[in-house]
């Protein structure tokens, strides 16, 4: 029997983790939050001092690594038994993320975790890549963008929100150099899959985005 995916790729502060949580509660299917996935190697790699260009050393740790992920109202991560949640939104993680994410070697390690997530009744899958390398075969695929003014905004309220002291000018300027590495990275850079739904979400409400893929699905 064929497993269902949805592809969700785009760049940061889009709306992806919102859009897909929402739609896999409503579809009844998996979630998978592919930069969790990095963002938790990169919390491993800092515990563990290791420089975050040392190929080896990061692949190291992404070998030995054991995650856990509890799907409930909130996603909790646990690295080798410990919580991570509290540090996985954090700006230096997302930013040590994206570092150790153009590593193709560390790309190769964790695309096994990412595709074992692939099961009945169905998946979503969040991230840069999904649509083009994790799941090429979705018959699903969405590219979820706004712009970089737009998503700066939006982090600068959820931080603000949380009682965390934020700068939009630096997050502003930060969002656009992790889109550069992001996107001009030789494996796997973020871009458009072949097929996918484009979707310029910054001036859209969630949703309007979400009406938009349920129509794609169905
Ligand atoms: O989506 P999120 O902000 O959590 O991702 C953190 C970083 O992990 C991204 O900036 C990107 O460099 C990397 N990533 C990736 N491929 C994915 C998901 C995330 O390279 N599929």
């Amino acid at each position: 029997m064929t497993i269902p995916v949805l592809t969700i790729d785009g760049p940061s502060g889009a709306g992806k983790g919102t859009v897909s949580r929402l739609l896999a509660k409503q579809l009844g299917w998996h979630y998978l939050d592919s930069g969790s996935i990095y963002r938790s190697l990169a919390i491993a790699a800092l515990k563990e001092s290791v420089d975050l260009s040392d190929v080896n050393a990061i692949v190291a740790v992404a070998k030995a690594m054991h995650l856990g992920f509890e799907c409930g109202d909130e996603l909790v991560v646990k690295l080798n038994g410990e919580n991570i949640t509290a540090q996985l939104g954090l700006e230096q993680t997302g930013n040590a993320a994206s570092i150790i994410a153009v590593l193709p070697e560390v790309r190769a390690v964790l695309l096994q975790k990412q595709q074992d997530f692939k099961q009945l009744p169905g998946l979503v899958a969040d991230g840069r890549d999904m649509g083009t390398v994790v799941f090429p075969d979705a018959p699903f695929k969405v590219y979820l963008t706004a712009s970089s003014e737009k998503r700066a905004e939006r982090r600068y309220k959820q931080l603000k929100e949380k009682g965390i002291d934020a700068n939009l000018t630096r997050l502003t300027s930060e969002i656009e150099e992790r889109d550069r590495r992001d996107m001009e990275r030789t494996t796997a850079p973020l871009s458009m899959a072949s097929g996918a739904l484009f979707i310029d979400s910054s001036e859209l409400a969630i949703d309007a985005v979400i009406q938009q893929i349920l129509k794609l699905i169905q």
